[in-house]
């Protein structure tokens, strides 16, 4: 058997994608799971579908435990296509089925992309469905991680579906928390919040704080695995990053030429360390941005340098930048490094940006011509132990 019970009636019925390495635009190193649940009842209900290439994983899974044809209720929390890409073929399965998503954004979204001709039923906050023994509630939480975004919650099992939210980009064959070393789970949750949420993070508390009223046994997002054994864990750390707790780690991202920025960060790292700061240095031709974003939720320093290259920073500064302001992070001290030949002008497109992002710069730019010297470099040390202090 492929599928996997939850709960008395109530089944994992999604798709394992091991190999996806990038998804819309960031990394995921560990592959992910597109999660849909089926609840058998009195009423049959499919909770969310799979990626359109999956489908046919996701009805062998359907088909072990019932007839796709006797499908009542088919749930959409959320129009975005790795959940939503099974339905056209879903619905001509379940040809009796209703189609449920949040009115508006669920239903205009679900038309403009399929264009399905099914009966669509629209929910607002509370709406219900009763499936016989079991009832379900309907909770929308706009952009967390769309406009159409909804949860969904079984009153008897006190399990909340809680689509994007609560997820990680993890491709296991286990399906449960208590299955899955901790701190895999939670390193690939903080990436997903970071890459995902973090530019939603002002309407994470609401969402918790409309999600506190129920009582919530296990918390079943659609990707990665489902929180049975510890669902506050997850809901702390939500609370917690959207919050911008930060550490005391300054990270420094840099990019290089000719090695002079590249010792300039060196120094930067010498005059950090002993401090009491915790340190993390990423190259950008080496790192990867998400894996550095994800790093940025709780840091408190970012200390960013970069060569001049054609009179602004280098290339995949300014990527990591554009992405960075995407992302709108708060709570975060800064200062700026380079190094140039002539003219210059990185480290002061870098200084905009930082600003334009709302990084507090907590040092006047350290530039340096050509190659850096001792006392150049002395110079990076210094400004390290500065920040450090400037973090305290
Ligand atoms: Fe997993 Fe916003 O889709």
């Amino acid at each position: 058997m492929c599928s996997v019970k939850l709960n008395e009636g109530i089944y994992w019925v999604g798709a394992i994608d091991w190999n996806i390495r990038n998804f819309h635009g960031y990394s995921t190193h560990r592959g992910t799971t597109y999660n849909a649940f089926l609840i058998v009842d009195e009423k049959v209900a499919l909770i969310d579908t799979v990626k359109a290439p999956f489908f046919p994983d996701m009805l062998r899974r359907i088909r072990e435990i019932v007839d796709p044809a006797n499908i009542d209720y088919v749930i959409s929390n959320h129009v975005e296509m790795d959940h939503s890409g099974s339905l056209p073929m879903m619905m001509k399965e379940a040809k009796n089925a209703q189609l449920y998503t949040t009115a508006k954004f669920g239903e205009a979204g679900l038309k403009k992309h399929f264009n399905l001709d099914c009966s669509m039923v629209p929910v607002k906050e509370g709406s219900e469905l009763t499936l016989g023994k079991r009832k379900l509630v309907f909770v929308p939480i706009p952009m967390l991680h769309w406009p159409d975004s909804m949860v969904t919650y079984s009153v008897n099992d006190e399990i909340l579906f809680s689509s994007d939210a609560f997820g990680q980009h993890l491709a296991t064959s286990q399906r449960f928390d208590d299955e899955v070393d901790a701190a895999v789970i939670m390193q690939e949750a903080a990436k997903y919040y970071a890459n995902i949420l973090m530019l939603f993070g002002h309407l994470i508390p609401p969402a918790i704080e409309k999600l506190s009223t129920l009582s919530i046994k296990t918390i079943a997002p659609d990707h990665g695995i489902i929180w049975r054994k510890d669902p506050g864990k997850i809901i702390t750390a939500y609370t917690d990053w959207s919050s911008w707790k930060t550490k005391n780690k300054a990270l420094i991202i840099y990019d290089t030429m000719w090695h002079s920025t590249e010792k300039m960060a060196l120094a930067i790292e010498d005059g950090l360390f002993g401090e009491g700061v915790e340190i993390k240095s990423f190259n950008l031709t080496a790192a990867d941005k998400s894996d550095v974003v994800t790093d940025v939720l709780d840091a408190k320093a970012l200390i960013i340098g970069s060569p001049t290259l054609n009179n602004g920073m280098f290339p995949s500064v300014a990527q990591f930048l554009c992405y960075l302001r995407g992302l709108k992070p708060k709570g975060k001290i800064g200062a700026v490094f380079g190094s140039y030949g002539w003219g210059g002008g990185a480290s002061k497109a870098i200084t905009q940006e930082m600003e334009a992002i709302g990084i507090q710069l907590v040092e006047p730019e350290l530039t340096i011509k050509w190659v850096p010297e001792e006392a150049e470099l002395s110079q990076c040390i210094e400004l390290g132990r500065r920040i450090a202090a400037k973090m305290k």
